[in-house]
């Protein structure tokens, strides 16, 4: 059982203090690899690993083609300004590879994290000397993955599977007692700008989280280009969360006054706290009208543009 540390517990230095304390006891005097993905989580792990171990610390940014637009260089860009050096392996083929003809979300998951733990950081942790990893997963991904709701991509002991047994190396996780307010807290005072700590939330799985169906290149550059029409639109929201969805299934449309039998993007904008519970945000009419303008106009082969207006529960913040 993981003892909770609620936000407005949180007495941020002890913890900061604690966690680097325990990742140098776990790691000893050898080397640990870290892997960030530039989401909240993963952004605190690395500058936790960072103080713990300087140099003893190899950050590693998979690129597995599932990434926002831009991504690589903006993380990698961003943390040499703080002083962390990003390595960027790409791995695209194998993980578009491993998804290819499964349209299953939970087998979809599955995919990703051998594909991620197994075959990539396998690879990368035999060639170094590594023999930890460490990660950000925090207490909401357990609580989801262990009451069977979903399988959250970086979730094991809990499951009871032995990550040296089933992978060769060691996980370190050092924010699994916070939730995504006391990461926040933690990731503002080891030094993250705002744009970091405040960073909405993205899910390990990326955007083949975010396609409803089968993965493929055609249908990740569709959602690519809706999810930066998606962030860049809703950045002054306030919501805690928001994204665009490809559904799987098509639609009648016209363009040019013909028939067009087109896909359909469905945008998710979530209030919540710490995305236990979660509520669409009330956005405005004109704020929804200019999403499904640009999305339209954007996106090729996209006719239909929803809003999802349902909670979570009975939903969950990503459709996959
Ligand atoms: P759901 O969709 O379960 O998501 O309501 C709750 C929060 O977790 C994020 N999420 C993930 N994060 N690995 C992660 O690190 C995952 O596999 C994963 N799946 C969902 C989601 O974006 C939301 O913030």
């Amino acid at each position: 059982m993981i003892k909770e540390i609620k936000a407005q517990d949180l007495n941020t230095e002890k913890f900061i203090t604690k966690k680097v304390n325990e990742i140098r006891a776990a790691v000893g005097s050898g080397m640990a690899i870290n892997a960030l993905s530039g989401g909240v989580d993963s952004s605190v792990v690395t500058m936790l690993g960072h103080r713990a171990l300087g140099n003893r610390l190899r950050t590693v940014f998979i690129q597995n083609g599932l990434m926002r637009e831009g991504e690589p260089k903006r993380v990698t860009e961003l943390f040499r300004k703080l002083g962390v050096n990003v390595e960027i392996i790409d791995a695209h083929r194998e993980f578009l590879e491993a998804l290819k003809g499964i349209s299953d979300p939970e087998q979809k998951r599955e995919a990703i994290t051998q594909t991620f733990y197994k075959k990539v950081f396998g690879r990368i942790v035999l060639e170094s000397d590594a023999k930890c990893l460490l990660q950000g997963t925090i207490l909401t991904d357990v609580d989801e993955t262990v009451a069977g709701i979903k399988r959250q991509h970086n979730v094991f002991a809990q499951l009871g599977i032995d990550p040296m047994k089933a992978f060769g190396y060691h996980i370190i996780e050092p924010l699994i007692q916070l939730r995504k307010d006391g990461v926040r807290i933690a990731g503002k005072e080891l030094g993250l700008p705002e744009e970091v700590f405040n960073r909405i939330p993205f899910p390990g799985p990326a955007l083949a989280a975010r396609i409803i169906g089968e993965v493929t290149e055609e249908k990740l550059d569709m959602v690519r280009k809706a999810t930066e029409i998606v962030e860049k639109l809703l950045a002054d929201s306030g919501a805690f969360q928001y994204m665009a969805i490809l559904h799987d299934d098509r639609v009648t449309g016209m363009r040019g006054g013909k028939r067009d039998f087109g896909h359909q993007i469905e945008v998710r904008c979530w209030d919540s706290l710490d995305a236990r519970e979660a509520k669409p945000t009330r956005l405005s009419f004109e704020v929804l009208e200019e999403l499904a303008a640009s999305i339209l106009d954007e996106v090729e082969g996209v006719v239909s543009v929803t809003y999802n207006i349902a909670t979570k529960p009975p939903s969950t913040i990503e459709a996959v």
